[in-house]
């Protein structure tokens, strides 16, 4: 039976959808390990930034993450250029399989995982049991993404921040390797409309609805 596999969590989604937020809230419920994978990428581009590698180049794109040594609490992995440059490095089919490994071990804990990213549920588990698709409008998506960039005192204009969104959108959604799609057994969340508490709420409620 299905339901005695250990529980693991897809979520997949655009940039600031809100699948972050979700993801970390369904671990916190379901009590599982959590793997933001978007970091993974972002911490090849910091490490190319650092070395002054160029990310048109697939070759130091490759090496950068076969030797990745992530510091997720480093801040700078959480800005727009490292964003803008995980964009598209992630392309790269050579730097998709150098992490893929350490992706489908987390995956594959006894006890279970949630990940978020771009591929969960069709490339790096696709027997998830529980799979959610977060969306938001563009709109929605560049506003809470200018709110961010202001707490973290980095104001930005609201048209640039789209424009960004909508390129990431086009980069990550029709590349070759693994684009950005919703699984056909994905769930679709849409998070337009609803506050952190509903997004949040409304995850859990639908994963619960998945595992009866
Ligand atoms: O989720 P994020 O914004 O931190 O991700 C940064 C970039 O990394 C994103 O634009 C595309 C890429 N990415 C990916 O290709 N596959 C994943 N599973 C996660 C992120």
């Amino acid at each position: 039976m299905t339901s005695r596999a250990p529980l693991v969590i897809a979520v997949d989604g655009p940039a600031a959808s809100g699948k972050g937020t979700v993801a970390r809230a369904l671990a916190a419920h379901f009590d599982l390990p959590h793997l933001d994978t978007g970091l993974l990428y972002r911490g090849v581009a910091l490490a190319l930034l650092r070395w002054g590698g160029d990310p048109d180049s697939e070759f130091a794109a490759l090496r950068a993450a076969q030797e990745l040594n992530l510091d997720s609490g480093d801040p700078e992995l959480r800005s727009e250029m490292v964003g803008g440059i995980a964009s598209r490095i992630s392309a790269y089919p050579a730097v998709r399989s150098a992490l893929l490994e350490r992706q489908q071990a987390f995956a594959g804990q006894p006890g279970g995982a949630v990940l978020d990213g771009r591929d969960i549920g069709t490339v790096i588990a696709p027997d998830a049991r529980v799979k959610l698709f977060v969306t938001a409008s563009a709109e929605v998506r560049a506003e809470r993404r200018l709110a961010e960039l202001e707490k973290r005192g980095l104001p930005a204009h609201l048209p640039d921040v789209l424009l960004d969104i909508r390129a990431r959108d086009e980069r990550d959604s029709h590349r070759a390797a693994a684009p950005l799609r919703q699984a056909e057994d994905a769930i679709l969340l849409d998070t337009s409309e609803l506050d952190i508490a509903a997004a949040k709420a409304r995850a859990i409620q639908l994963a619960e609805a998945a595992l009866v």
